[in-house]
């Protein structure tokens, strides 16, 4: 049985003391659950994200990070760097990084390979765009960023990446994909690692639905068979509310 795994994305929110006292108030709300509990804060926070919640279940991981490990490239930060405070997850690819930061399916398949040799567990994201579901093409879109990201990686990297299916008009839309659609996207993933990893590695790979995951719909979705819990954005702002998701 795949384990759930909830994760907040905070994006470019909060200052260290909201995030201490986020973790604070969080702690004894989710000090129970079964589900693994993940917040990737801004890289100001990290630190501070790290301190609070060591010896509690919550983990902290980063947004983003460098391909490369060090060097001339100002305002940049390297997995080596974020793993060296204590960080243990680190999200790649995210749709606002592809579309404003002009990220691609080969810089996300550098930045996993990054990643993971620096024993960060990875969260990549993949999605397809309005147009593109309009046009019928969502998983094949979905399927292709997928091969990409995961090309050329080892059986067990691959165990060690959870992957986040975000379409992106879901995202902060308060628009969410059915959990029919969402279940048939991530399958579609799935069977897209199948064949390039195998069905018994493909079946214990943690795959995410994100895209305006709220507490009225977290649990539809999280019930699908092979729907891994959720990459949460503007629910994780709220203690209570990311907490009652966590608790669906
Ligand atoms: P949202 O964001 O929950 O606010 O839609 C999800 C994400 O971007 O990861």
């Amino acid at each position: 049985m795949r384990r759930k795994v909830i994760a907040g994305n905070w994006k470019m929110n909060k200052l260290p003391n909201e995030a201490i006292e986020f973790i604070q108030k969080l702690e004894p709300l989710v000090k129970d659950t079964k589900n693994e509990v993940i917040l990737c804060v801004p890289y100001t926070d990290l630190f501070y994200a790290i301190m609070t919640a060591q010896g509690t279940n919550i983990k902290i991981g980063a947004q983003n990070m460098h391909y490369e490990e060090k060097g001339a490239f100002t305002g940049e930060v390297s997995g080596e760097m974020l793993k060296s405070i204590g960080a243990e997850y680190v999200i790649i690819g995210h749709s606002e990084r592809r579309m404003y930061f002009a990220e691609t399916d080969e810089t996300v398949n550098k930045k996993l390979k990054s990643a993971l040799k620096c024993k960060l567990k990875p969260i990549v994201c993949v999605g397809e765009s309005l147009n593109e579901r309009e046009k019928g093409i969502a998983n094949e879109v979905v399927t292709k960023q997928t091969h990409i990201a995961l090309e050329g990686l080892k059986d067990s990297e691959v165990s060690n990446t959870i992957i986040a299916y975000e379409p992106i008009w879901a995202i902060g839309t308060g628009k969410t994909a059915t959990s029919e659609d969402a279940e048939k996207a991530i399958k579609a993933i799935r069977d897209e690692i199948a064949k390039m990893y195998g069905q018994k590695i493909s079946s214990g790979v943690i795959i995410q639905y994100g895209g305006s995951v709220k507490v009225s719909n977290a649990k539809e979705l999280f019930n699908m068979p092979n729907i891994d819990g959720g990459l949460v954005g503007g629910a994780s702002l709220d203690v209570e509310e990311f907490s009652k998701i966590i608790n669906y």
